[in-house]
Formats: C-alpha cells, sequence, structure tokens
C-alpha cells in the first residue's frame, strides 16, 4: 500500500457552485474568474498553492464553468496578436501559471454543497492528502504554507480559522477545541452555521483545508444535513471524533470575494499594492481592520 505523504502535492478547487451572492454577474460569469484589478479569483488562488509547493490541481466544476478551463489554457491566436505588437508581457503571469500547474477537472452534475463537491473530486486526488481552496477567500501572508509545516508536524486534517463576531458567526463552520500550541487547536467539535447564542467559540472556518483521504469515507457515510447539501463540516465533524482534526487561525488577513462588500475591499487593497502605494503586511492589515 502507498505510504501516506509527507507533504500536500495536490489542490481541489470546489468552484461549481451558483454564486447566489453575486447574482446576477454569476449568471453567466463563474464567481472563481470574477477579477480582482486584473487578474480572476482563481489565479490568486493557484499562486498560493504554487508558493506552498502544490502544483497538481484539480477543479471542481459545474455548468457555466468552462470560462475556467479557457484561462488555463494557451490561446494560440491572441498570443500571435499580442507578439506582432509586441505586447505578449500582458500573458505573462498567466504563462506562468500554465506552464508550471497541471490542471484537471471533473464535473458535480448536481450542487448538493460542498461535501459533495469534495466527494465528486475524489477521482482527482486518490488516497493522498491534498488542499482544498475556496478561491473566493483571498487570503494574505500564504496560510496553505503555513499549514504545510503544521501539516508536516500533525499529518492529519486541517482547517484554517478566524475570529469572527457574533453577528456574523451564523455563516460560518464553527470549532470547539482545544489550544495545543500557539494559534493551534485540536477539534473537539464542529458545527455549521449555529445561532451565535449556541456557538462552541468565535473561532469560524475559512476557506482553506487540507484533508487526508479518509475524509472520502466520512464523506460517503454523511447524510445531507443543513438546506439539503452533504455538509464538509459534518464529516470533519465524525473525523474529529475518530482521528485528529487541527485548527490553524490565519495570521494575515483574509477578504471574502464571495460578498460584494469584501470583493470591493480586495480589489482596493489590490489596485493600491499595484500603484505602489501599499506594502503587503498581513499582519499590520488585519490589525488595523479591527
Ligand atoms: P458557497 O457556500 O460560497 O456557495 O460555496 P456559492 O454557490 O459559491 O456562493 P453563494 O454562497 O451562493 O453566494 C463554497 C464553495 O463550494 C463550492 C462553491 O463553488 C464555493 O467555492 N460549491 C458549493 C460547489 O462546488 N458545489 C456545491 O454544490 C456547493
Amino acid at each position: 500500500m502507498k505510504e501516506q505523504s509527507f507533504l500536500v502535492e495536490k489542490a481541489l478547487f470546489p468552484a461549481a457552485g451558483y454564486g447566489t451572492r453575486f447574482l446576477p454577474a454569476t449568471k453567466s460569469v463563474p464567481k472563481e474568474m470574477l477579477p480582482i484589478v486584473n487578474k480572476p479569483l482563481i489565479h490568486y488562488g493557484i499562486k498560493e498553492c504554487m508558493e506552498a509547493g502544490i502544483f497538481n490541481i484539480g477543479f471542481v466544476t459545474g455548468r457555466n464553468k468552462r470560462a475556467i478551463e479557457d484561462y488555463l489554457d494557451n490561446h494560440p491566436e491572441l498570443e500571435q496578436k499580442l507578439d506582432e505588437k509586441d505586447a505578449l508581457h500582458y500573458l505573462e503571469e498567466v504563462d506562468e501559471i500554465i506552464n508550471t500547474c497541471t490542471f484537471t477537472y471533473i464535473r458535480q452534475k448536481q450542487m448538493l454543497g460542498l461535501g459533495h463537491a469534495i466527494l465528486t473530486g475524489k477521482p482527482l486526488v486518490g488516497r493522498d492528502p491534498f488542499a482544498v481552496v475556496l478561491a473566493d477567500d483571498l487570503c494574505l501572508g500564504n496560510p496553505l504554507r503555513e499549514m504545510q509545516e503544521i501539516f508536516k508536524k500533525y499529518r492529519a486534517s486541517i482547517v484554517a480559522v478566524e475570529e469572527v463576531p457574533p453577528e456574523k458567526i451564523n455563516r460560518y463552520g464553527v470549532i470547539k477545541g482545544k489550544e495545543i500550541e500557539e494559534g493551534v487547536w485540536i477539534v473537539e467539535e464542529m458545527v455549521e452555521k449555529p445561532k451565535p447564542e449556541n456557538a462552541p467559540s468565535n473561532l469560524g472556518v475559512i476557506g482553506r483545508y487540507i484533508l487526508t483521504p479518509t475524509i472520502f469515507d466520512y464523506l460517503e457515510n454523511t447524510p445531507p444535513g443543513r438546506g439539503g447539501e452533504i455538509q464538509l463540516t459534518d464529516a470533519l465533524n465524525t473525523q474529529a471524533q475518530e482521528e485528529i482534526v487541527i485548527a490553524y487561525k490565519l495570521k494575515g488577513r483574509r477578504f471574502d470575494c464571495g460578498s460584494v462588500e469584501g470583493f470591493i475591499e480586495a480589489t482596493n487593497y489590490f489596485y493600491q499594492l499595484e500603484k505602489g502605494e501599499r506594502k503587503e503586511n498581513p499582519k499590520k492589515e488585519k490589525d488595523k481592520k479591527r
């Protein structure tokens, strides 16, 4: 039997959702393709993977998502036109991604939730540990790189968490845990979208995970939960009872680009960064936000 790898080498991007909060734009444009300045959200997520040593990237897509594949492929006609104008530099950043990573795709035929999307991606990741990136969470300070370090130490599933104010806690999966080192918890329980009075803590799970392959067994045995969807939180909760699940607190800032407000904040932030008016300093940015 294959030994479990020490480092995570694959990532899965579930990208089949409807993007309801961004309708009507997401009626025909995948949420993951909405641009922050001049690059789509997936571009930032893939760069984060590359910086964390992950180059094998699978997408769980659905109807209306072909723009993702087109973005991550060559475009000979366009390249020729740009070459004639000596303007190939416009494609440099995306070419770097295309030439360095391997992309695979699978379609989720029914949108039955994040857990179901991950289960759909099983043929792409096999029996290896893998990262999950929800591209609409745009993170500073590369949490995946830090999660790789934690994975080396604990070899368990890891969820990234951040402190969430009570009025927003009902939008998150929330953990109860025991802190084992600064900013790292062993998860004792996970609850999906609790009412503020029932939330076991203020630590909400955001869109970065490292999952060990047994998660597929738990997902296969997870009945539909909230909203008739197969919830990743429910499967992780079972994994936390039977094995170990770690929570890691984000050090940098996260923009929730699935919401209009977060998307605008990210756009302003990256525009200023591009103009050179702001230096990326994830920690300071986060402190400033509070
Ligand atoms: P969200 O809960 O953000 O749903 O999904 P959504 O449809 O993308 O957006 P809203 O909330 O309706 O505005 C979290 C992630 O899981 C994926 C989404 O694409 C997103 O990356 N997902 C969700 C799937 O791939 N399939 C599903 O059935 C549900």
